[in-house]
Order: structure tokens, then sequence, then C-alpha cells
């Protein structure tokens, strides 16, 4: 045992006093451990990002941190990461190389278009996507987004009715089930009833998806703990299975048979279908990954719309002035569309605020060749975190950043203004392709719930930091009719 602990004691004192590389050139950092890194020092807050934030206050705005054994470095303020997502954007391609991603994408996380790293497949991929995905607002999509969005919600209230409203009511899974048909729809001109089961099985599993992707893991850095996770692991591909048989069998197979090469696309799928057959460097794989992927984006919207709920409920008066608005657009005599979303700017910061607060992380990107932040050198295979946090709730960049105050995203006049600082979705060639659809069915939901019912907590309605996910199972509200 002495000799055991003498043996370590040497192995400790060697590590801290061995000479350091001679490039002394990179980022300062804390000094990593033997085997864990500085992964210790994440452990101490509620979010790693408050850990990046605080750790620039020793080290500076760039720093580098070792986590297990990767390199890691921090970027912490605006003109950093405008560095490195624009300026030396196509230095800063990649993405982490963590086994939990390949799990959920049959193996490869090359086959995810946030996991992947960059590639000219990825350029084809992103820009298949963006039609459909990011519909301009003078767009046909953008009516079609308006439109779908419009019946589905109907057609989710109508469900909602049939509930209980003495008690308080579980609302995440109607909401997602609301998500997913609209993506459904949009996408691949299906959606599914709110009781089938094999659908709600698939929104559980997205779910589940969406959560477990938004968690940092250990074994993200240290791949020897894998054993341990195995079960984990496993539950990862399974559920990657089952989504992918749901969607060969109630979405895909039915839309190949009636494809016609002579028409233009229906929707995105078609799109897709027929990209397959024109360009050599797709397959199948890659189609039926993108397809997944796109329609998983749902969970983030039902996700996203819950937050608001937590976030709006507790202050009664953003409430009031959001039912105000809204009636004052529609006169409670009709459903809000998206066209009216010009005229509803506090609803719209309202969302906004939501997504400051939440802070959505941004994926972390991967220095794909050596390259420079400031000046400092930066290695190839570097994991680049972008402390998106601190752009949200730091002190620097807005006044009192705690609070929830829709209107510091309106302008004197009314109008939504956006700092640049402020950017949910990240910027540069990997930003996220959701955005437009996120604010369009958010919106939809959101008035649709507010105009209809007034909304109370049941609970505490405690969320976590720098995450724009709460668990599969998570709180109830209390929701009573309006009469109007
Ligand atoms: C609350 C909702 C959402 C938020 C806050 C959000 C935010 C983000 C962020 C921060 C990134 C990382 C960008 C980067 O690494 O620089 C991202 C990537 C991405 N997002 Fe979203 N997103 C949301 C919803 C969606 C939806 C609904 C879709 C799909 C319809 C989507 C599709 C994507 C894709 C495909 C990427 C990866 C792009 C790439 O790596 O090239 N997102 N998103
Ligand atoms: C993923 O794609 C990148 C870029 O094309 C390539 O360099 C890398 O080897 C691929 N990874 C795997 C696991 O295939």
């Amino acid at each position: 045992m002495l000799t055991l602990l003498a043996f370590l004691t040497l192995i400790l004192v060697y590590w801290f006093t061995k000479p350091r590389k001679q490039d002394t050139n990179l980022p300062p950092g804390p000094k990593p451990w033997p085997v864990i890194g500085s992964l210790h020092l994440l452990g101490e807050h509620e979010t790693p990002f408050q850990a990046f934030t605080s750790l620039s206050k020793v080290y500076g705005d760039v720093f580098s941190i070792t986590l297990g054994t990767s390199k890691c470095v921090v970027v912490n303020n605006f003109n950093l990461i405008k560095e490195v997502l624009i300026t030396k954007g196509a230095d800063f391609g990649g993405r982490p190389d963590f086994i939990r991603f390949h799990k959920l994408f049959g193996g490869d996380r090359n086959n995810s278009l946030a996991l992947c790293d960059w590639s000219s497949l990825q350029k084809t991929r992103r820009s298949i996507a963006r039609t459909y995905c990011s519909p301009r607002f003078t767009s046909l999509q953008y009516d079609h987004v308006n439109a779908v969005g419009c019946k589905e919600v109907s057609v989710f209230l109508v469900e909602l009715k049939k509930k209980d409203f003495s008690q308080p009511i579980e609302l995440k899974p109607m909401i997602l089930a609301a998500c997913a048909n609209m993506f459904t729809q949009y996408m691949c001109s299906t959606s599914f009833n709110y009781d089938d089961s094999d659908f709600k099985k698939v929104v559980r599993t997205f779910d589940e998806i969406f959560w477990e992707i938004n968690q940092g893991y250990a074994v993200d850095f240290l791949p020897w703990l894998l054993p341990i996770y195995k079960g984990h692991m496993e539950k990862l591909s399974s559920w990657a299975s089952d989504i992918r048989k749901f969607i060969l069998a109630r979405i895909i197979d039915e839309h190949r048979l009636s494809l016609d090469h002579n028409l233009p696309p229906r929707d995105f799928t078609d799109a897709l279908l027929m990209h397959l057959d024109e360009d050599p460097n797709l397959n199948w794989q890659h189609i039926i990954f993108e397809l997944e992927d796109f329609l998983g984006g749902h969970s983030a919207i039902g996700n996203l719309v819950m937050i608001t709920l937590a976030c709006v409920v507790k202050h009664k008066e953003v409430v009031k002035r959001i039912q105000q608005e809204v009636e004052s657009v529609t006169g409670g005599k009709r459903l809000p569309t998206l066209f009216d979303k010009a005229s509803m700017p506090y609803t719209e910061a309202t969302i906004w605020e939501t997504l400051r607060t939440a802070s959505s992380p941004i994926v972390p990107h991967v220095a794909t060749l050596n390259t420079e932040i400031d000046g400092y050198t930066i290695e190839k295979g570097t994991v680049i975190f972008v402390n998106n946090y601190e752009l949200n709730v730091g002190e620097d960049y807005w006044d009192e950043p705690e609070k929830f105050k829709p209107e510091r995203f309106l302008s004197p006049n009314g109008n939504v203004v956006k700092p640049a600082h402020f950017i949910p979705f990240s910027t540069g060639k990997r930003t996220c392709i959701g955005q437009r659809l996120v604010q369009s069915f958010s919106f939809i939901l959101l008035t649709t719930l507010f105009q209809e019912y007034d909304i109370e907590p049941a609970c505490d309605l405690k969320l976590r930091p720098g995450c724009v996910a709460v668990p599969p199972d998570c709180f109830k509200l209390k929701l009573t009719p309006r009469n109007k």
C-alpha cells in the first residue's frame, strides 16, 4: 500500500513539475490533472458555462482547458466568438468525436447534420434543406408553414379541450405531438392521430434523444469509462433504430411509391428523394438520416414552447400583455396566424427573452487545421467551446441580465430589436438551419394557447440554466379556458 502511495505521489510530483511544452503561445489556462484534466472544475457549477465564465476572469477571454485528454479552448467574448464562427469559420468547421454522437447516428456521427465534420456533402445537405427549413418571409414556402401551423393548432385545440381543467395538465406530450405533426405535414405531407400509439412512442423517443443530446457526460471526455455506460449506449442505438423503423414504414415507403419525377417536388421528402437520383455523392443512408434529423427538430420547438410557458406564467404582467396584444389583433374572434407576427412585437420579444434566459448552448466546434484565435496558437483537433452563456447573461452585455424582461427586445417605438451579440442560433457556416421554423411554429402555438387559456404554474418551475431542454417528464400547468 505504502509503495503504491509513494509511487502515486511521485507521478503527481513529476506531473506538476515536468517542463511544459515549448510552445508558450497556447492560450493560458488551468493546469490539468493526470487522467481527468480539469473536468473537476466544471462540476463546481450548475452549468459548465458558468465555470467557463468564472475561469475567464482568471485566465482571460480565450483560455485552454484539458477535459479528460481532450485539448479544449473556451472563447468568451463577442469579438473572439465572431473570429471563430465567421472570420475563421472555415478553420473551425469540425465537431467533437464523442462516442455518444456515433451511437445516435447509426455508428457514424457524419450521418448527422449537426454533429458531422464539415465536408462538401454537408454543403449539399445544407443547401437542400435551406429552401424548406429556412423559408423567407415572402416565399410560397412561408405561406405553407403558416397554413400547416394554423391547421395543426386547431386540431391541437380540439384535443386539448378533452382534458379535465380542474386538474393540472401535462401539456408537454400534446405540444410535442402538435409540433411533430407540423413537421411531418410540412416536410412529408403526412400527419398522425394524437392517440396513434406508434406515433406517441416515436414522439417520446425523439424527446428522449433531445434531452440526451443536451446533457454532458464524463464519458465524452473519458472514453475508458465506456464499459460503465454500456447499457446507456445500447439504449441510444435502439432509440435510433426505433425511429428509423417508424419513418420508413409510416412515411417514406408510401412517399416513394407516389413520387412523380416529372412534377416539381411536393415537399422536402420529394426534394430529398429527387436529389438521390441526381447526385452521385448522395446515398440512401444520407437521405433518410437527413429527413430524420429535420423531423427531430420538432422536439426542440416543443421544448422551447414549454420553457417559454414556464418563464411567462411566473410573470402575471407578461401573460396579461401577451393576451392584450393577441386580442388587439384577432379580436379574440379568430386564431392568430404568422402574418400577425409583425403586429405582435411584445409576444415575439417574449420568445427572444426566453431564448436569452434559457441560453441555448452552441454545439462545440473543432479546429480542422493549425490556426489562431486572438493571436494564440490553436492546434488542429482542439475542441472550441463558444461561451454563448456569457453573451446571453453577462453584465457587460445586458442591463439587469437576471431579470425576465421581454421589453428589452423592443425599441422605443415598439419594434423588435436584437443586439448583434445575441446569437441564440449561432452564426456563420454552421448556424442553425431550423431557426425560421422555430420562430414560426412556436409563435403560432404560444399565441393560440394564451388567446384561449389562462395559464398558471401548478408547481415550482425551476429551469436549468444554459439549457433549452426540459426533461421528457416535466412540469404540469393549470389551464383555465377563457370566456371571451
Ligand atoms: C429552440 C430551438 C433551437 C435552437 C435554440 C437552436 C440552436 C442551434 C444552435 C446554437 C446550433 C449550433 C450552431 C453552431 O454550431 O455554430 C444549431 C445547429 C443546428 N440546428 Fe438548431 N436550434 C433550434 C431548433 C432547430 C430546429 C427546429 C431544426 C430543424 C428543423 C434545427 C436544425 C439545426 C441543424 C441541422 C444544425 C446543425 C447545422 C450544422 O452543424 O451545420 N435546429 N441550432
Ligand atoms: C467524417 O467526415 C470528415 C470530413 O469529410 C472526414 O475527415 C472524417 O474522417 C469522417 N469521419 C468518419 C468517422 O468517417
